[in-house]
């Protein structure tokens, strides 16, 4: 086991050598689970879990929504990030390229997670908000992940990832604007 807790404030870094119950607390405020990636396959195993992770949410509100447009607009949303899915799982098993397969890479699970979980009475608004969100983290996780990134098809890869992401907010917030004016 090697769970690893930091705080947001003064950094200090806390490891669990037994586990408790509880919450661990430092400067006031709840410590946060630190996880670190040790290489090429968890980053992608991670990333992987993300992009599918994100393609349900697409689903499963586009059931939910009232506004057509919307519906399609997640639906469509939900094959994108199933064809990054793919193009990770393509570089995983090598057959676009091999990433250097000794980088280390040290990158916190943590800041890339969502902290507004979905609930089932959202409204329009708010699942354009939650799914905003979504892909602000999408974008930050994959843009940090270039910059690390040493292997160049792998940079390349993310960077293409972090590109996409960054339309489907841009695609949000438009819709979001749209239906914000239309209501005044
Ligand atoms: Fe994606
Ligand atoms: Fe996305």
């Amino acid at each position: 086991m090697n769970e690893f807790y930091k705080c947001a404030i003064c950094g200090k870094i806390v490891k669990v050598i037994a586990e408790g119950k509880g919450e661990l607390v430092c400067c006031g405020q709840p410590m946060s689970q630190l996880s670190n990636f040790k290489g090429v396959n968890e980053v992608l195993d991670f990333a992987i879990e993300k992009e599918e992770e994100a393609r349900q949410f697409y689903l499963e509100w586009a059931e939910k929504l009232e506004s057509k447009a919307l519906r399609d607009q997640f639906l469509l949303f939900a094959g994108e990030e199933n064809k990054h899915k793919e193009k990770l799982q393509r570089v995983k098993s090598g057959s676009t390229f091999k990433p250097a397969a000794k980088q280390v890479t040290d990158l916190k699970i943590v800041d890339y997670l969502v902290d507004i979980s979905p609930t089932p009475d959202m409204d329009y608004q708010e699942a354009l908000i939650v799914a905003m969100r979504r892909e602000k983290a999408s974008f930050k996780f994959y843009s940090d992940l270039a910059a690390i990134s040493q292997d160049g098809g792998l940079r390349e890869t993310f960077l293409a990832l972090a590109q996409e992401e960054a339309k489907h907010k841009l695609r949000l917030e438009t819709e979001y604007e749209k239906e914000i004016y239309s209501e005044n």
